[in-house]
């Protein structure tokens, strides 16, 4: 049964299929593609907001049903149940699992239900339906994405950020502009397919910029100081051009002034709102719709 755990295991086609299908959400111009009572399993053993909250409204605005376990069964006089058997116990309730095991995503053995990455950890870590959301997100700009100059800023480490590079892989930007620190490098290097189009830069330096990608850095990865230089600010946006959006995974914590979110440039709550689309377009690729490959 299929799994996906990176962007890598979605076709270029099941790609665009999504992207158009998200856009027909959107418009309210798709109708439901999924059979009466089909349950959505959500397996989240990792706090989630968005990725939990977004794929139990998709499943609910395409008719279905979730279901949902926060944490593995414990209790003070026993040993927790595994992740493995939780997993496998949800897919048997469920016509497709969205999991966030909190840890490197394998599928138990027994699992006869499609399951997508909601997020995992490690150093392979993704995180594949956001990368899709991000990429509908930068669609949405008045520049086509092959002449897009993409910045992302922060720990590139991230999966949100793994999964993105990797996106573009597929289907390069003319720029990546790349921001981080050198403590933030270590286990980082840009993928050998977007090489050709990258380089590295400061926060000052956005002004031929179309979308700066804000990717969270993690407690502790940085210094104070190092946290102050890759922190936005609106006058690091007032140098984008006036077209430019301001995207991120969210949450954002101090990677941003308190400001930046009311600039007009910021698009990360309305990226966030149109995940909504882009989660029912995967549920129903994930169910069995999607381009004849
Ligand atoms: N972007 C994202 O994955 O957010 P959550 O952790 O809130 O799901």
């Amino acid at each position: 049964m299929r799994t996906i755990r990176s962007v890598a295991d979605l076709l270029p086609a099941e790609v665009d299929w999504v992207m158009r299908r998200s856009s027909q959400h959107r418009t309210g111009g798709a109708t439901g593609e999924i059979r009466p009572r089909t349950i959505v399993g959500l397996a989240f053993l990792e706090a989630s907001l968005r990725t939990r909250t977004g794929f139990a409204a998709a499943a609910v605005r395409l008719g279905a049903t979730p279901i949902e376990v926060l944490s593995v069964r414990s209790g003070p006089a026993t040993k927790p149940e595994s992740i493995g058997d939780t997993v496998r116990t949800l897919a048997g309730y469920s016509d497709v699992l969205v999991v966030r095991a909190g840890e490197p995503l394998t599928v138990p053995d027994g699992v006869n239900v499609p399951v997508l990455n909601g997020g995992d950890r490690g150093p392979e870590a993704e995180h594949p339906s956001q990368a899709l959301i991000d990429l509908f997100a930068l669609q949405q700009l008045p520049v086509q994405f092959d002449a897009l100059t993409i910045a992302l800023c922060g720990d590139l480490r991230m999966r949100a950020a793994r999964s993105l590079l990797s996106l573009m892989c597929e289907r390069p930007p003319k720029r990546l502009i790349l921001i981080t620190d050198h403590a933030l490098t270590d286990g980082f290097s840009v993928p050998p397919r977007l090489q050709g189009v990258s380089e590295y830069r400061t926060l000052d330096e956005l002004d031929d910029v179309d979308a700066l990608y804000v990717v969270g850095i993690p407690y502790g990865a940085l210094d104070a100081a190092g946290r102050t230089r890759l922190r936005v600010t609106t006058e690091h946006l007032d140098r984008l051009p006036d077209h430019a959006g301001v995207f991120s995974p969210l949450p954002v914590i101090d990677e941003v002034d308190r400001g930046v979110l009311s600039h007009p440039n910021v698009r990360m709550f309305e990226q966030s709102d149109d995940g909504l689309f882009v989660r029912m377009a995967l549920l129903e690729l994930l169910l069995g719709a999607g381009p004849r490959v």
